[in-house]
């Protein structure tokens, strides 16, 4: 069966694989509430970061332990992510995978410190050897997910984001493009990248693949906040315009938005090109993003 036959499968199968990588490493850690939180707020996702690290470190035949080892390493900074996005400072939300949230599940002390230990424990992974036998391709796995999750990515452009809330003036088409691809692309795009890096081989289809990749991705989750059903997100719908956040259905609305992500889609797919049949499941992957419902 093709990765493309059944999409979903595909991705329920490694998702798998990198959760069963991470709960080994977590149980290094001595068990405790910050343990037990950190394992709610990783697992139940739908692991396309993890999926896409896997499936780019195949196209260069990487062993598969050292790249779900990387795969666990970008859901724990991807998950840490989402913990802090829910805290009442910032999003407030009580719903997260169909689960309360960690800060309702516990409480806002335990959902700051798991989002510091999922963090840490990401760049742990990283630098061990068994990711990786190379130490400066280690290095550089650490130096750029550094970069993306922090102050010049994720960081920023949740900054941003929660900035654009209270703006005087609506952001414009390219503000909004430059926050969505901090604030969500930078993970997605060093998860596509991670395999050529981890194969010290040239990135430059899978850079355009995952630029696209992630405003697409994004697009389609500020779609399901409009048109989504709360018991296939698992999280809360229709909080977004409320909140006034800048999107580019707030933008374009949701015709718009939903035809820009489509052209995305396609630039995304016409990059893999170079690959051949070998970048098949990356463009289903492409495809996914724009058609789920979760
Ligand atoms: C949600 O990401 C947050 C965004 C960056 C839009 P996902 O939709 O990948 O969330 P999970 O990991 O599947 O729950
Ligand atoms: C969050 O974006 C992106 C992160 C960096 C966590 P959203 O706030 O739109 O994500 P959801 O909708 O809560 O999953
Ligand atoms: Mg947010
Ligand atoms: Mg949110
Ligand atoms: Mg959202």
């Amino acid at each position: 069966m093709s990765p493309s036959a059944d999409f979903p499968t595909a991705l329920k199968t490694v998702a798998a694989r990198v959760e069963t990588t991470f709960r080994e490493i977590l149980s290094d850690q001595p068990k405790s509430q910050v343990t037990d939180a950190m394992a709610h707020a990783v697992v139940g996702g739908k692991g396309l970061r993890g999926f896409l690290v896997v499936e780019s470190a195949r196209l260069f035949d990487l062993p598969e332990p050292g790249a779900c080892r990387a795969g666990a390493a970008i859901e724990c900074i991807h998950a840490y992510s989402l913990v802090h996005d829910d805290l009442p400072a910032m999003d407030d939300d009580d719903l997260r995978r169909g689960q309360p949230t960690v800060h309702v599940k516990w409480d806002e002390a335990t959902a700051v410190l798991v989002g510091d230990a999922l963090q840490s424990l990401g760049f742990e992974i990283l630098s061990d050897p068994a990711t990786h036998p190379d130490a400066e391709v280690r290095s550089a796995l650490v130096i750029t997910l550094a970069r993306a999750a922090g102050a010049a990515g994720m960081v920023l452009g949740q900054a941003r984001d929660i900035a654009a809330e209270t703006a005087a003036m609506p952001l414009t088409l390219d503000e909004i493009t430059a926050l969505q691809a901090q604030k969500t692309g930078a993970l997605i795009q060093w998860a596509a990248l991670a395999g050529p890096r981890m194969a010290g081989a040239d990135s430059g289809p899978l850079r355009v693949y995952s630029e696209a990749l992630g405003l697409a991705f994004q697009i389609a989750d500020d779609l399901l906040d409009v048109e989504g059903d709360e018991a296939r997100t698992g999280k809360r719908v229709g909080k977004d315009a409320g909140a006034g956040k800048a999107t580019f259905v707030s933008h374009l609305g949701v015709d718009g938005a939903r035809a820009r992500a489509r052209e995305l889609v396609d630039k995304a797919e016409a990059a893999l090109a170079p690959y051949g049949n070998r970048g098949e499941s990356l463009a289903a992957a492409a495809r996914f993003v724009v058609a789920r419902d979760r």
